[in-house]
């Protein structure tokens, strides 16, 4: 039995990787044996885009799900990864789970604004099919709006992707006191999952000076994978692709393969029974019987 572990990903500082983060995360941790449910929460649509789906008015979408109007497996779409996979001598293709967004949810902080319970509509709604994934990712607008809210009341862990450039910090301590009036008031067991520093280029002194400032500032709290600066980061989105699919051997595939293994570790015993060698194999040998034997190869 699965019980998914929520995870919002929020900054309200915009163009962070934010989206980029969930849509790779989301493929990594599904590459990684892991069922995985991604939901746009942004009514730009940026992750739904990414991924080339087409969210029209015949489409349900989260703000449909949000409103009641409809179940939330009724707002699945289901997104192949392209990659090759081997599980147990069997070639498969892995999916993860979307749940889509567009335009109509920029009128969901003033819609849902005077409803019961307005704050808890997401969870009530990940509490019905929690059951059926082992992680949620929640991409949040660049906002601390009432949707925000809704993602925050309704996960375990929230990840703020910090992009390591002047000003960086501001909205990151403006964040931390959000989250802990959030979790004084409506969601006492959430926990900072972790800042994860983005777009880094080693060359730039200004974003190795973020860094240092965010590690003496929030010490073990910022993650250690760094997500470099990465062209293809930014061409997989015009392809539909996340970067696994578009271009594995690549620092943004080793970067956010890296950064999943993380994510998975936290708060586990440590033991990681997976190997990522160079050029994007990954070897994991599983000593848990309920899933099977994954190996990969990406090509
Ligand atoms: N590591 C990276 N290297 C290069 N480009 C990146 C990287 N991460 C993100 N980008 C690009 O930066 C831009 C912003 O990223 P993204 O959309 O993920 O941020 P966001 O925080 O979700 O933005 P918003 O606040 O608008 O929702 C996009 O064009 C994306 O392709
Ligand atoms: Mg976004």
């Amino acid at each position: 039995m699965h019980r998914a572990e929520i995870a919002a990903f929020l900054n309200q500082k915009g163009g962070v990787g934010k989206t980029t983060s969930v849509v790779n995360i989301g493929a990594g941790l599904t590459i990684l044996g892991k069922k995985v449910l991604i939901v746009d929460l942004d009514a730009q649509g940026h992750l739904t885009t990414f991924l080339g789906i087409e969210a029209d008015e015949y489409t349900n979408t989260v703000y449909d799900v949000l409103r009641g109007r409809v179940e939330p497996q009724d707002a699945f779409v289901k997104k192949p990864l392209g990659a090759r996979f081997t599980i147990n001598g069997e070639e498969s293709q892995l999916s993860m789970t979307v749940m889509p967004s567009n335009l109509d949810l920029a009128g969901a902080d003033m819609t849902l604004a005077n409803g019961p319970e307005r704050e808890s509509l997401l969870k009530k709604a990940m509490n019905k099919i929690r059951g059926d994934f082992d992680y949620i990712l929640i991409d949040c607008p660049p906002s601390l709006s009432l949707l925000s809210t809704n993602a925050l009341v309704a996960s375990k862990k929230v990840y703020i992707p910090v992009q390591t450039e002047y000003l960086a910090l501001e909205s990151v301590e403006n964040l931390m006191k959000t989250i802990e009036v959030i979790m004084d008031r409506l969601n006492p067991s959430l926990q900072i999952g972790g800042l994860i520093a983005t777009r880094f280029d080693g060359r730039k002194i200004i974003n190795r000076h973020v860094v240092e400032s965010m590690k003496e500032r929030f010490g073990s709290l910022l993650l250690n994978t760094m997500i470099r600066e990465n062209i293809v980061l930014a061409e997989s989105p015009s392809h539909g692709q996340d970067i696994f699919t578009y271009r594995p051997r690549s620092n943004g595939t080793e970067d956010y393969m890296s950064l999943c293994l993380e994510i998975m570790g936290a708060g586990s015993s440590g033991e990681r029974p997976i190997t990522v060698e160079r050029g994007g194999i990954i070897n994991r040998r599983s000593t848990d019987s309920a899933s099977p034997m994954l190996e990969t190869t990406m090509s």
